[in-house]
């Protein structure tokens, strides 16, 4: 028992990092778990993880910036659960580059799988909460979004536009008990991360009032206050989790 037992929650990019953690936070409290990653096998892993800890949970590939996958992954999910109550849109890449050197695909492919997956993830559950007239949707920003951050023009633009979508979207389905808010993380220790130079992971903790790098857990924290009970007067919100660094 816990705040989502008998709730059914689908996190995407949840083979790893963030999003594994958001989803072991959710199946830790009770909620059946759909685990999505680009690949079978990824989100195998994860789900099977998820079993061995005591929770319900299931693998699914997808691509989320695929329209019609990620319609017919959420049909998958609501064959195999019977319903659809919280999804968090966490699947995210990074291409990084000072906008002088950043070519089209760059741009394209990061704006298509951390904006548009959102829209297509999104668009794809809208139906099956507003009938329920019951839905939980987080959505995983970033604090570069509010900061900008030289050398991401592309991610910090699809970060944003996952802030302006969650508002207009928490306007469009408030009245059908569907809540859309915003977790913007900071610096945390993800695969994600790895790939930045020390220099360039002191210089963000350099003056953080909470001196030390976030952790997936902090991230998971956060989104299952959002999704579960005690957040139901909240939408359209960002709460950034990021060491006070914004
Ligand atoms: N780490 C940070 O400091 C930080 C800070 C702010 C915001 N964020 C955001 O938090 C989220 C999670 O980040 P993370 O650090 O946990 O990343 P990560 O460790 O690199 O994991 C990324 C996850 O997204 C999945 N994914 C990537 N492209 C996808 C696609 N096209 N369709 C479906 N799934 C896809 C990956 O699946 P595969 O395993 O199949 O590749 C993986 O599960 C992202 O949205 C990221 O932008 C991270």
């Amino acid at each position: 028992m816990g705040n989502f037992s008998e709730r059914v929650a689908l996190v995407t990019g949840a083979s790893r990092g963030i999003g594994l953690a958001i989803a072991k936070k959710l199946a830790s409290e009770g909620a059946a778990l759909a685990i999505v990653s680009t690949k079978q096998d990824g989100a195998d892993a994860a789900a099977a993880q998820l079993a061995s800890e005591g929770g319900a949970a299931k693998g699914y590939a997808c691509d989320v910036s695929d329209t019609a996958a990620a319609a017919a992954l959420v049909e998958s999910v609501l064959a195999d659960f019977g319903r659809l109550d919280i999804l968090v849109n966490d699947a995210g890449i990074t291409r990084d580059g000072l906008l002088i050197r950043m070519d089209e695909e760059a741009w394209d492919r990061v704006l298509a799988v951390n904006l548009k997956g959102v829209f297509n993830m999104t668009k794809a559950a809208m139906r099956p909460m507003m009938k329920a007239r019951y839905g939980r949707i987080v959505n995983i920003s970033s604090v570069v979004a509010l900061s900008g951050n030289a050398g991401q023009a592309n991610y910090a633009a699809a970060k944003a536009g996952i802030i302006g979508f969650s508002k207009s979207i928490a306007r469009e389905v408030g009245s059908r008990n569907i809540t859309v808010n915003v977790v913007a993380p900071g610096y945390v220790e993800t695969d994600m991360t790895k790939v930045l130079s020390d220099q360039q992971r002191d210089a963000f903790l350099a003056n953080l009032p909470i001196q030390r790098a976030g952790q997936p857990e902090d991230i998971a924290a956060a989104v299952a206050f959002l999704a579960g009970p005690e957040a139901s007067y909240i939408t359209g919100q960002v709460l950034c989790v990021d060491g006070g660094f914004h």
